[in-house]
């Protein structure tokens, strides 16, 4: 079972009323959708995942609770679809835990891993869409470079682009890992592919237009009262949830929750070294 991050944090601003109808916009194996559907009695969650594997798994790990839950594969462009399909207008709650979960990092056939080999795949929703070795081995130098300087904050982004330019064609995950290893030699703590293997993770599923979706149609797919709760693991997320949510707060639309960021307490970490960069924020609708 998948440990949820900060779930105590997010129970608590989310603030589910049994009877209330919410939105856990990134349920991957359900962690947070069976905390959440735990606490409703006639409310209702819709559970979207693009990734249909891991709804699946979601499935499966809150059966108890399964006729509080409307499962939904989709985007975060594609949300309002979800509710109306479940036959609601408004939502009192919605929910995004950010990025890619550990079991889609960790499989080496969906091609997110710098340990294992698989294939350069990468896509959360395998059903549509370009892979990341379409993006390797198609894209022009210049192209690549700037995305992994963009996305992956990687300062040596043009020695990394020649690199995987001359090393075409790039077959696994592994090769992948390799050539970038050779070109940008180990510096620190961090392998050194893995800015790049972030920045081709987040192009391949295009993860900045999605938050940006998210949080245009997110808050308006909220009630008066109703709450939107983020957990970022990147700086450039976070950063573009804040000043959305102080948008929205300037705007009078919304009050602002967290004036900080919440962060995960020590013990959390220590149990789950993956919530270690996690940031929540909150917002209540006005
Ligand atoms: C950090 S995991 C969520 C883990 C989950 N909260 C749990 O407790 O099991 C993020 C999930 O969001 C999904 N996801 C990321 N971006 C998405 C998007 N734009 N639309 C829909 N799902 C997305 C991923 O496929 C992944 O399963």
């Amino acid at each position: 079972m998948h440990v949820a991050v900060m779930p105590k944090e997010s129970l608590e601003l989310l603030a589910v009323r049994p009877d209330g109808v919410y939105i856990d916009a990134t349920a991957g194996l359900g962690g947070h959708t069976a905390l959440i559907a735990q606490r409703l009695t006639t409310g209702v969650l819709i559970a979207n995942d693009r990734d249909a594997q891991s709804l699946e798994m979601a499935r499966r790990n809150t059966e108890p609770w399964a006729e509080r839950i409307r499962f939904h594969q989709g985007t975060f462009g594609e949300l309002g679809q979800a509710l109306a399909e479940a036959g609601f207008g408004k939502a009192d709650g919605l929910l995004a835990d950010l990025g890619v979960s550990r079991y889609q990092l960790t499989s080496p056939e969906r091609g997110f891993s710098i340990l294992a080999d698989g294939p350069l795949d990468m896509r959360m929703d395998q059903s549509t869409g370009m892979t990341a070795a379409d993006l390797v081995n198609h894209a022009a130098e210049k192209a690549l470079a700037d995305l992994i300087y963009q996305m992956g904050e990687e300062r040596r982004a043009r020695k990394v682009a020649r690199a995987i330019v001359r090393a075409r064609p790039i077959r696994s995950t592994l090769h992948l890992a390799d050539v970038v290893e050779r070109a940008v030699p180990r510096t620190g703590r961090l392998h050194p592919a893995t800015r790049t293997f972030q920045a081709l993770r987040m192009a391949v599923n295009d993860e900045p237009g999605e938050l940006d979706r998210l949080l245009q149609a997110g808050p308006e797919l909220l009630a008066s009262g109703g709450r939107m709760v983020t957990i970022s693991f990147m700086s450039l997320d976070d950063r573009k949830v804040k000043e959305r949510f102080r948008e929205l707060g300037r705007a009078g639309r919304a009050e602002i929750l967290t004036r900080h960021p919440l962060q995960p307490a020590e013990e959390e970490v220590l149990r789950n070294a993956a919530s270690r960069s996690a940031k929540l924020r909150a917002i209540q609708m006005k």
